[in-house]
């Protein structure tokens, strides 16, 4: 039976391409609040026999995750015969082990909790850090998009003379992927996080790079303090002002001005967040992920 795509609140873009490209129905779910804060979920679309994928990117997910799991549970009541998720950002990824004794080690709380609701599950770069894969978090079926292929070809077509820098020894996953493709030179700083909005960048040895432009690349942009200390390290060696590309544009308050204000040239990043800066399209690999285990349509 073909297959019903789910956008929730946000997704429509996401969701009606999905739909299309993978020759789906385009669902429709009504999700709004009771007057006392709890959330109301119907699906307008009837899912009985029917494989169900819903699609719901997980930025700020505590507001996002009980619609998602309501809409997750009535799509089984309902007769629902597998329900997946297309999660381009997929939230609670960096708390991923006990920093202090008695935190929850929400990474794996979170994994259980949507493993145990759902099929199966699409993501783009989920922060692996300490888990080696996203197997050691979610039980269920898995697929992980790439978004290198995208971020290098965008540096090709629009940067000349890059050298890319990570900011920290985690964005070394990225960069240097990016950079094999890009055909550019790479350097992976050091990074010390005393706090949320507290952030220590070292840049020893980048200033051979003075006639090259820097392009900043992390997976997560979040306070942005990361990229803001890398951007007074980089000022400090006289380098030119950088372009910054982040996968997820998480932006919390007013990080996306901080970062301009810093001096970043350009920001740039992959559309898992809908945001003014969502320059790279991501669409293609998802909707390749998303039909690799998804069901085939029917007619
Ligand atoms: C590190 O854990 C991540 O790869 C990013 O560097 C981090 O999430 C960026 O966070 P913020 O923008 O808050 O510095």
């Amino acid at each position: 039976m073909t297959m019903i795509v789910f956008p929730m609140p946000g997704n429509e873009a996401l969701g009606k391409n999905l739909a299309h490209d993978t020759g789906s129905q385009l669902g429709e779910v009504d999700v709004r609040r009771f007057p006392d804060g709890e959330s109301y979920v119907r699906l307008l679309t009837p899912v009985h026999d029917r494989p169900v994928a819903l699609v719901d990117t997980l930025a700020q997910p505590d507001s996002k995750i009980l619609p998602l799991l309501f809409a997750a549970a009535a799509a089984k009541d309902l007769g629902a015969t597998r329900v997946g998720l297309v999660a381009p950002y997929l939230a609670y990824m960096r708390q991923d082990r006990r920093f202090n004794p008695g935190e929850a080690v929400s990474s794996t709380h979170f994994g259980r909790l949507l493993s145990g609701w759902l099929d199966w599950l699409v993501t783009v770069d989920p922060h692996l850090h300490r888990h080696a894969s996203l197997d050691e978090v979610y039980t269920i079926p898995n697929q992980v998009v790439q978004a290198a292929p995208q971020i290098s070809e965008w540096i090709r077509k629009n940067v000349e003379n890059p050298v890319l820098v990570g900011p920290d020894e985690e964005s070394k996953q990225w960069v240097s992927r990016v950079a094999e493709r890009a055909g550019a030179p790479y350097t992976v700083l050091h990074k010390i996080r005393h706090g949320d909005r507290d952030v220590e960048v070292s840049a020893p040895d980048v200033g051979r790079w003075r006639d090259h432009t820097p392009v900043l690349v992390d997976d997560i942009i979040s306070t942005a303090r990361t990229m803001i200390e890398t951007i007074k390290g980089l000022q400090k060696l006289d380098l030119a002002a950088p372009v910054c590309i982040g996968v997820h544009a998480v932006f919390a308050g007013s990080a996306y001005e901080d970062l301009v204000a810093a001096g970043a040239a350009k920001i740039v990043t992959c559309n898992t967040i809908p945001h003014a800066s969502n320059l790279i399209d991501l669409t293609e690999p998802i909707v390749e992920a998303a039909v690799s285990l998804a069901p085939s349509p029917t007619p």
